[in-house]
């Protein structure tokens, strides 16, 4: 959700911007643009709607310079057009900024300071760079008037912005939104990921909140607003330009669907030793331990992984646990238990819903853990612990090997946690066995692509409505599918207790509509057997996703052995096949829903 990049010290700027926001793309955006400035009183400002093809079309051969910041767009405050695409400039033409987040009191700034000002654009960032001229105008340097700016602006940003009087350095920002600095030999760059300039550097320097870097060629300056200088090394990213690339597949989601088996044999070697002991950290486990009341917070298709979760800790550590919603809890706080522990689950690690929790449970001093797939996040720097996902960088929007990674490292930690209580159930829960059982039943299913394309087409054509339902474990399960078919085919989905169906929404049952059910749930499978026959009574065409154990004749997709408790593993895979075939048969952009962001930056 809006990119962010920037380079100074480079004589191919142009180049690196357009491929840095290219590397950016899957965030998801609606516009793009660039500021170049070749530091010898030429300038060049070029923005698009729609894709950065179309920009990369608009830039012609002689924008070029030594410094430029570029950005791309999901739109929050003004359409997606031209004149709110960023970067956006002060109305002397002497400051040129882009920005990641929203202002909250950009009217007040507006009314209060800006009233005589003349605004190109309806977006909040505009107020940023003009109330920054305005206070340049008053004879401030540009720092100044970028700090006095900064003192007065409410809400989340990452900000990089120019000064055509001073084009030597990129003045940045940050609070709540993401922003890396990277490193180079007589060059420097900024991006909101780090994936964005991995062909320039593997080198990265965090910004904290609150803190302000004057970045040019040969140096990066950090203080904090009040002026206070910040000392802080630098990490290397351990990623190839090839963990980004989609090699020979057509789209990111399929070959990350693809590479589901060797993410759980990768969390298998990374978190069980040989002897077959846990590599999982003792303070967690002692303190996780101290818990009377596990609380998992999340959104999307990680609080789904947390539903799954919930049931996987309260059977194996004998807790009781909470899964929230990000959005919901850190407004609307429950009364918490008397030791209660937090576990963020977050494939980016920079959600911002699940962030303003983390931020709520630092400030009450309560220990926390963030399950992520981005070593290094805001999410994973803030908690007590970190525990990542191994699952290598997931471009495709809709998640897909985050969720059974998320499920599987879970498992990991629940069997620690168990065993640390000397419990029975950890002890009979054999992980190593499960995560095996998990790849090669993952494959199983990726093997059987082509009969789940038959199945989508079959069920799913001209469909505008489809309902997943299960029991249990089927049920968290059934809200993931559904928003995996939502998400990329825009076909309207619902997961559904398959027990609810008969309170209301049966009456959505009509000839010929699609339901999946699955049957995977011991307890449950009966039941929903049950439920089959009731919508089938009313003319619903139903297609079985069943463990072989509670399998029927007649079923159309049978789920390999797996321990129920982590069964969602294999069995969300035929959801995410039957979502991307159903995708393309639409013409859609798979990896690239529209409205959709990858990573959710704003509240
Ligand atoms: C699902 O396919 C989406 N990408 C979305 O629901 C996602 O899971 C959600 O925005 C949370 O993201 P996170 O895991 O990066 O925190």
């Amino acid at each position: 959700m809006c990119g962010i990049v920037g380079v100074i010290g480079k004589d191919n700027t142009t180049d690196i911007l357009l491929k840095g926001l290219e590397k950016l793309e899957y965030r998801g955006y609606d516009s793009a643009g660039i500021y170049v400035n070749n530091q010898d009183g030429k300038d060049f400002l070029v923005k698009e709607v729609g894709k950065i093809s179309e920009l990369e079309k608009a830039v012609t051969s002689d924008v070029q310079g030594l410094v430029g910041i570029g950005h791309t767009r999901w739109a929050t405050h003004g359409k997606p057009t031209i004149e709110n695409a960023h970067p956006h400039f002060s109305d002397d033409n002497r400051f040129y900024l882009v920005h990641n987040g929203v202002l909250t009191n950009f009217e007040e700034l507006k009314n209060k300071y800006l009233s005589d000002v003349h605004f190109n654009s309806q977006t909040d960032t505009e107020v940023a760079v003009q109330l920054v001229d305005h206070f340049a105008k008053q004879g401030m340097d540009g720092e100044t008037a970028f700090r006095k700016a900064l003192s007065l602006i409410e809400g989340s940003y990452a900000f990089a912005m120019v000064d055509k009087e001073q084009p030597d350095r990129i003045f940045v920002a940050k609070n709540k939104s993401p922003l890396l600095i990277g490193l180079g030999d007589g060059f420097n760059v900024i991006c909101s990921d780090a994936m964005a300039m991995l062909e320039e550097t593997h080198e990265y320097v965090e910004i904290h909140d609150g803190e302000v870097v004057i970045l040019k060629k040969n140096s990066v300056e950090i203080s904090k607003l009040d002026g206070t200088k910040v000392q802080r090394g630098s990490y290397t990213v351990n990623l190839d330009a090839s963990d980004i690339s989609k090699g020979t597949y057509a789209h990111y989601m399929l070959k990350e669907i693809d590479e589901q088996p060797n993410v759980m044999r990768k969390i298998s070697q990374n978190y069980i030793k040989n002897d077959g002991t846990l590599n999982v950290e003792k303070d967690l486990l002692d303190e996780m331990n101290k818990a009377d009341r596990l609380y998992i917070v999340a959104a999307g298709t990680s609080y789904h992984a947390g539903l799954v979760g919930r049931n996987i800790f309260e059977k194996i550590c004998d807790v009781p646990v909470d899964v929230e919603l990000g959005s919901e809890f850190g407004y609307h706080m429950p009364k918490l238990s008397k030791h209660p522990f937090f576990i963020f689950l977050s494939q980016s690690g920079e959600t911002a819903d699940s962030r303003q929790v983390l931020v709520k449970v630092n400030e009450l001093n309560l220990p926390s853990l963030t399950i992520t797939n981005v070593a290094n996040s805001t999410l994973s720097r803030e908690a007590t612990y970190t525990m990542e996902l191994l699952a290598g960088p997931e471009i495709a929007v809709a998640s897909t090997k985050a969720y059974t990674a998320q499920i599987a490292v879970e498992a990991v930690l629940a069997k620690a946690l168990g065993e640390v209580k000397g419990l029975q159930s950890a002890k009979d829960f054999d992980v190593k066995e499960q995560l095996a059982l998990a790849a090669n039943g993952i494959q199983s299913i990726v093997d059987a692509k082509d009969k789940i394309k038959k199945l989508a087409d079959e069920f799913l054509t001209g469909q505008r409505d489809a309902f997943y339902i299960g029991r249990g474990i089927d049920y968290a399960l059934s809200l993931e599918a559904a928003l995996k078919l939502k998400e990329i085919s825009y076909i309207h989905a619902e997961g559904f207790a398959a027990g609810e169906l008969k309170h209301g929404t049966i009456a959505l049952i009509e000839k010929g509509t699609p339901v999946f059910a699955y049957v995977n749930d011991g307890v449950g499978a009966s039941h929903t057997r049950g439920n089959i026959q009731e919508v089938e009574a009313r003319g619903a065409n139903v297609l079985v996703i069943a463990s072989k154990k509670y399998a029927e004749s007649g079923d159309q997709i049978i789920i390999p052995e797996i321990d129920e408790l982590i069964s969602p593993i294999i069995s969300v895979v035929p959801a995410q096949l039957i979502a991307y075939y159903a995708s393309l048969a639409r013409g859609n952009d798979v990896d690239k829903p529209r409205n959709l962001a990858k990573s959710v930056t704003v509240e």
